[in-house]
């Protein structure tokens, strides 16, 4: 199960550890926490729509860089890949009605699912055209990394940043961030990088 897509993981966090960025050592974290001696268990595929409407196109706006083989080895499992989304708890707040139907998350490497790694998660995440990611604060510490798609970002105080394929992105502990996608979808690579049982919140305000 995700054999190339574990394989390709593990260049782009070798590639993503190695640059000078705050967020390398995150990467290196990774690198250390998952178990690469093979997967403990199969996984039941499952898609979302959001996820048979994007993907392809999220590929094809992918750089050539490790983020962007990250995605494309993705694709080529596509048929065993299980897709959910988040946040079903606020499904009863139209203020993340847009994230809800437009956002999905593919779990690679984590304490669930079928690679296992300890207090970290790894996933894939597309999330479609003009849907709006709300500001929300966890404390887990997390990376992102661009693999398609020009968004906007924004991280605590700072301004709203385009970020195209290639860029990598760090979420110190409790700081406040949020995505917005314009005429494109967004493919990327996000990890939560401890606590990972921990929720996450909207910031209204
Ligand atoms: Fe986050």
């Amino acid at each position: 199960m995700l054999e190339k897509s574990i394989a390709a993981l593990k260049v782009m966090c070798e590639w993503a550890a190695a640059q000078d960025h705050e967020a390398a050592w995150g990467y290196a974290k990774i690198l250390e926490r998952v178990d690469w001696s093979g997967p403990r268990q199969e996984d039941q595929s499952e898609s979302m729509a959001v996820v048979d409407t994007y993907f392809e196109q999220c590929v094809s706006l992918c750089g050539d860089n490790p983020l962007g083989d990250l995605a494309r080895a993705a694709y080529s499992e596509r048929d065993q890949l299980r897709w959910f989304g988040m946040y079903q708890t606020y499904d009863d707040d139209e203020r993340g009605a847009s994230l809800n139907a437009n956002y999905a998350i593919l779990r690679l490497a984590g304490p669930k699912g079928c690679w296992f790694a300890s207090d970290l998660t790894t996933a894939i995440t597309i999330q479609g055209p003009n849907t709006w990611y709300p500001p929300h604060v966890h404390k887990q510490t997390e990376v992102y990394g661009v693999m398609g798609g020009t968004a906007e970002w924004q991280r605590g105080a700072e301004p709203w940043v385009e970020r195209p394929s290639g860029d990598i992105v760090f979420h110190s502990s409790g700081i406040r961030h949020a995505i917005q996608t314009r005429d494109e979808p967004l493919i990327s690579f996000a990890s939560w990088l401890d606590h990972v049982h921990l929720p996450s919140v909207y910031v209204w305000n």
